[in-house]
């Protein structure tokens, strides 16, 4: 099965795509994380999209799908696979759909209010990209992963100005493919305003 998750930034998408992939046996492809680890190791790809990261603008369509088309080539992803935050524009979901089977194009439907109340509270892992929540997903040791033991941070696009600038690109760019995906029959709405499990069996009940 392969998946699309897309939506406003903070969403969920990479939350609930962690629960989905151990229990469907999916690969999880976020192009975020990607490009975090390599701005982290500092390599040419890194280096070239660390401003673009920082302000909450958009990586280029060329590289961004070809980065992708070579992931979902290597073996791991031939059980399926979901693809968080990746397409996010209409060249981007064009491209896809002639290159890739889609299945389905889950869209988290989320007010602006409530993705400000979820970034300005997120810590993520640097090292292996868990997500946490000050309030809504606390780690049990204040400020180190649950899963890893690394310290903890808030991502550098969670700041006021980026997170605006966010949902800004969000509302211009990817906000059209719920409209792209509805014409080719591949959309599923979510409420992604409710807790995580809820969201979690919702799309489990309609990818089935
Ligand atoms: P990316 O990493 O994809 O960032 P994003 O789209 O802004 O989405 P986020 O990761 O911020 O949110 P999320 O929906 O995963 O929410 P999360 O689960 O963390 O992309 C980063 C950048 O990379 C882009 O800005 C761009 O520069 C570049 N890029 C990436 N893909 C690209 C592409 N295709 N083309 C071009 N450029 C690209 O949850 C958020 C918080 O809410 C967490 O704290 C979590 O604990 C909490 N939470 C989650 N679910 C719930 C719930 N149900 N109830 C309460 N709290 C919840
Ligand atoms: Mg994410
Ligand atoms: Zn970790």
């Amino acid at each position: 099965m392969n998946l699309i998750f897309f939506g406003a930034p903070g969403a969920g998408k990479g939350t609930i795509a962690k629960m989905l992939k151990d229990r469907e046996n999916l690969v999880h492809i976020s192009t975020g994380d990607i490009f975090r680890t390599a701005i982290k190791n500092k390599t040419e790809l890194g280096l070239k999209v660390t401003s673009i990261l920082d302000k909450g603008e958009l990586v280029p369509d060329e590289l961004t799908i070809s980065l992708v088309s070579e992931r979902v080539k290597e073996p791991d992803c031939k059980s399926g696979y979901i693809l968080d935050g990746f397409p996010r524009t209409l060249v981007q979901a064009e491209a896809w759909s002639k290159e890739a089977t889609i299945d389905a194009a889950v869209y988290f439907d989320i007010s602006d209010d409530e993705v400000v109340r979820r970034l300005c509270g997120r810590r993520t892992c640097p090292n292996c990209h868990s997500i946490f929540h000050v309030e809504f997903n606390k780690p049990k040791k204040d400020g180190i992963c649950d899963v890893c033991n690394s310290e903890l941070i808030i991502r550098p696009d969670d700041s006021n100005e980026s997170i605006n600038n966010r949902l800004k690109v969000y509302h211009t760019q990817t906000e059209p493919l719920v409209e792209y995906f509805t014409k080719l029959q591949k959309v599923i709405v979510i409420n992604a305003v409710q807790n995580s499990e809820k969201v979690y069996s919702d799309i489990a009940g309609k990818i089935k």
